[in-house]
């Protein structure tokens, strides 16, 4: 079996092929953010007019023609919806073409399924971090389900490393940008808000934000770093001791960020935890995980009426049946 997965919930168009949990390609285009952020029909667009190119690419690199393409998943949500209906239509139209079997995705299951595919883990405590999602999630077996065991209460983080960003007047990708210019910062006081295995980021990020001008980029790009990945830290550690697990990952876009990636890898040591990130390139999103996830459900017989394949902008991951 080889199947064909799709992503495009925001900013990335990627097409991933995988054939027995081998991934036989992975390519993708991305729209190019400006300070204005992300609108969502301009994303949408520009999926659409790259669509072909990104699903041919991927053929190519795997070898295959479009009919040995045996499955089809696409992601359903979270994300946003006129990029998520791209993706969606992408999907529906090769599986009606091919005369295949499709399953819906949900997005952040697929960073952690790649994760522990990648890195062989067996039962991890996750922590996914990304532009617009920020939770602490373990896989409850009963329930075939990942539970949500901490979440942030307001902003994800990435959005939160963005916002700053452009509040600091710093270019596109804002988080790498930080992440370099923390490298030479001073530490300033900031707030630091965890509630029991839940944390918060507005407030941080409404403090350094005023404090834009009268200090440092540096010294608020390292404190604002140090004060959430601390909160992300305390909060992931109390998760690891409860859920008695012996496996941390970290996973999504902000997983890319190395201090980050440290900082909890020193906490697992601590406890005796094996630590685990996968590649860059599985952290930002990709039509691999995608794939991944889809041929699992797939020969579990979860493939959905074509009728029945929608999007859903807050699709939340503990709703995800695996
Ligand atoms: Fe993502």
């Amino acid at each position: 079996m080889a199947v064909l997965g799709i992503e495009s919930s925001a900013h990335t168009f990627g097409v991933g092929i995988v054939e027995r949990g081998k991934i036989l390609a992975n390519e993708k285009s991305m729209y190019r953010i400006t300070n204005k952020g992300m609108i969502p029909a301009e994303v949408a667009e520009f999926h659409i007019a790259n669509a072909t190119d990104v699903v041919e690419r991927a053929l190519d690199a795997s070898g295959l023609r479009i009919d040995g393409i045996t499955g089809i998943g696409y992601t359903r949500g979270p994300g946003l919806g006129p990029c998520l209906q791209v993706g969606q239509l992408t999907a529906k139209s090769l599986a009606l073409r091919l005369d295949v079997p499709i399953v819906p995705v949900n997005h952040g299951l697929a960073h952690v399924e790649i994760t522990k595919h990648i890195a062989r883990l067996k039962d991890p405590l996750a922590l996914y971090v990304s532009g617009g999602n920020s939770q602490i999630l373990k896989f409850d077996r009963k329930m075939h389900r990942y539970s949500v065991l901490g979440e942030t209460f307001d902003i994800g983080i990435g959005n939160m490393l963005d916002a700053l960003g452009r509040s600091l007047g710093l270019k596109h990708a804002w988080g790498s940008e930080i992440e370099r210019l923390a490298l030479h910062g001073r530490y300033i006081p900031l707030p630091y808000t965890v509630k029991g295995m839940d944390f918060a980021f507005a407030g941080l990020l409404t403090k350094a934000s005023r404090l834009a001008g009268r200090e440092k980029n540096e010294d608020l790009c390292y404190s604002v770093q140090e004060t959430s990945f601390a909160m992300l830290c305390e909060a992931a550690e109390r998760a690891l001791l409860l859920s008695e697990s012996s496996e941390l990952c970290v996973c999504g876009g902000v997983a890319q960020n190395a201090r980050l990636a440290g900082m909890l890898g020193a906490m697992a040591r601590e406890h005796g935890a094996r630590f685990a990130r996968a590649p860059d390139e599985y952290n930002s999103d990709n039509g691999a995980m995608i794939a991944l996830v889809a041929e699992k459900m797939i020969s579990k017989g979860m493939a959905v009426p074509l009728g029945r394949c929608g999007i859903e902008q807050r699709y939340r991951i503990d709703r995800a049946v695996l």
